[in-house]
């Protein structure tokens, strides 16, 4: 693997230039693939030495790159160094790359694939809580969430990959006066049965209903006002009628987050901390911080110079807390219960004021650990609309997907042999609409586009699911060809060489992809995968070859299908082994 070049290569330079070999590890990295001709498998730029202090910054850096290239021993490792513009080029022995990148899948597929590679052992940092999704009852669940869901389950399947012990925590909008609307309005317009026969959708129903009739009607908004009091103030009624609101939902939502593959670990909200919320008020003023805006609010002062210029409220004038109140308490509440190490909050880019604001009030009140507290935004959504019209429901989202995917199925000959090709349909209709969101930077916008996102070619998650089930297929038809010895020297292709060459990378992509939480890193590291695995079909055959060729690559092919499938399921993916 990887990790043994990059070690032999410290070690050379370490020896070279009086270090420890450990300082050079992220300096070396596997140099990636072009397609046409064949690349060195490793490269170290010199400025990074030059950075860290290892090398004199003052110095000419060509001359520096090429002394060092020349002073640095080849030996049956690492066969050919190079200087070129600042960078040292390693290549090492084709024998001991296929060897060492193949090792791991000897006895079949390794899910573990690069995970204990050295370089992501800084990345273990105990335990994450990451928090997505989270919907609000009775209210749509819109681009924005399904984005949140799809993007912290990824978040959490990396960190758990990585070693980490992960709590994934869905926190509902459960709260908050749209709930004197809802209870008022369900008196008024609900039914018990249609509740449990499509709970989200009637309770949907009611709350546009009530929204649309209290600007006429007075009596409706009293009510409701009243209702939400009667909330505020623990009244059985109200409190059951809302708690069977929330039950319903989540039960309803489970089953959908299972089809996208997705659970959670807790399903918390709004409501857990309005308790709290007023403690956290009590505790803002003991220390001093909260002070009285104009309009009679309470307000923490958050300007630099601390002349109110930038102030965050935190308590209404009739003494009842916010959205930030409640965050501030359930942040804190997290903390004492699960102690975690970090802790991620997922959702669009709009709400990044409101957890600087977060931050820096959990700060103030003195609580350190909001420094390992991060807000990963993304951007909007535009377009996304099913047959019906706008998206309401997370559930018409993936049954659109999955309908036209198994329209697009329907025309190619395979699909008669799957035993239930509804759920393949599902699982690459996923997989698709997945990698269409993950493919850019999460911060960026993008236009929802159904057909694009379905191809069968071009860098789509359908391309990825055909890719591994064409991978399955062969080794499923070549399972009886073990005669032949696996013999290393064997793959000196260049088709063979760009998927090892690509393989060595993926711990660095990992990294990459654990640091900035972006995805994109894996995402196309996986398309570029598929489509080197794609020359591969072409110019290694293995029906016809002699038995120790064709075992030889046949263990190419399954190291390419496990890593394939590793990748997609750290997206949130379930690849298919047939379509
Ligand atoms: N329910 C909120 C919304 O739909 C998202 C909650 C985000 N998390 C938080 N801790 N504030 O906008």
């Amino acid at each position: 693997m990887a990790c043994f070049f990059r070690r032999t290569i410290a070690a050379k330079l370490g020896r070279t230039l009086q270090h420890p070999e450990d300082v050079f590890i992220p300096a070396i990295t596997a140099t990636p693939v072009l397609k046409k001709q064949q690349s060195p498998d490793f490269r170290l730029s010199v400025s990074t030495l030059r950075i860290d202090g290892i090398l004199p910054s003052n110095e000419d850096i060509q001359l520096q790159t090429e002394n060092l290239a020349n002073q640095l021993k080849r030996d049956v490792v690492v066969e050919e160094i190079s200087a070129e513009k600042g960078v040292i080029h390693f290549h090492v022995n084709r024998e001991l790359l296929a060897e060492k990148v193949l090792e791991p899948f000897k006895n079949g597929a390794d899910d573990k694939y690069g995970l204990n590679s050295d370089l992501l052992t800084p990345l273990k940092r105990g335990t994450t809580l990451v928090e997505f999704s989270s919907p609000n009852i009775a209210k749509k669940f819109h681009a924005g969430h399904l984005r949140s869901t799809i993007i912290g389950n990824f978040v959490a399947n990396l960190k758990e990959s990585l070693g980490n012990s992960v709590i994934r925590m869905n926190y509902l909008g459960d709260w908050g006066m749209q709930f004197g609307l809802l209870g008022a309005g369900f008196e008024k317009f609900g039914c018990i049965e249609k509740l449990k026969e499509n709970p989200l959708q009637h309770l949907f129903e009611v709350y546009v209903r009530v929204n649309k009739e209290v600007e006429q009607n007075e009596a409706l908004m009293q009510a409701a006002r009243d209702f939400f009091r009667q909330l505020e103030q623990h009244d059985d009624e109200a409190v059951s009628l809302w708690q069977q609101f929330r039950e319903i939902t989540v039960q309803e939502y489970q089953h959908v987050y299972k089809r996208l593959g997705v659970h959670f670990d807790v399903y918390s909200g709004e409501s857990f901390h309005r308790d709290q919320a007023q403690t956290v008020v009590r505790q803002l003023q003991d220390r001093g911080l909260l002070g009285t805006s104009a309009k009679g609010m309470g307000v923490v002062d958050l300007s630099p110079d601390g002349d109110m210029s930038n102030v965050c409220t935190v308590l209404r004038s009739d003494g009842t807390t916010l959205y930030i109140t409640r965050d501030l308490a359930a942040a804190i509440n997290r903390q004492e219960k699960y102690s975690f190490d970090e802790m991620i909050y997922v959702t669009d880019k709009s709400q990044a004021n409101h957890f600087r604001q977060l931050f820096q009030i959990l700060l103030a009140m003195g609580h350190p650990w909001a420094d390992r507290c991060r807000h990963l935004p993304f951007g909007l959504v535009r377009g996304m609309k099913t047959r019906t019209g706008d998206v309401v429901f997370l559930e018409d989202v993936l049954d659109e997907a999955r309908a036209r995917m198994l329209h697009n199925m329907s025309q190619s000959h395979t699909t008669k042999e799957l035993e239930n090709p509804e759920d393949t349909a599902e699982k690459v209709g996923i997989c698709a609409l997945i990698v269409q969101d993950f493919k850019g930077p999460l911060q960026s916008d993008y236009k929802f586009d159904w057909a694009q996102m379905l191809q069968a070619q071009g860098d789509t998650g359908v391309f990825l699911q055909y890719t591994h089930a064409r991978l399955c297929s062969l080794l499923r038809t070549n399972k009886g060809v073990d005669e032949g010895e696996f013999n290393p020297s064997l793959l000196r292709e260049t088709s063979s060489i760009n998927i090892l060459q690509h393989l060595l990378r993926y711990d660095e992509v990992l990294l990459q992809s654990a640091q900035d939480l972006q995805p994109k890193h894996l995402v196309n590291f996986l398309i570029k995968l598929s489509h080197f695995i794609a020359s591969a079909h072409r110019d290694l055959p293995v029906k016809g070859s002699p038995p120790d060729v064709a075992q030889t690559r046949l263990r190419l092919f399954r190291g390419a299908c496990s890593v394939l499938a590793n990748g997609m399921r750290i997206l949130g993916v379930t690849p298919v082994q047939k379509m």
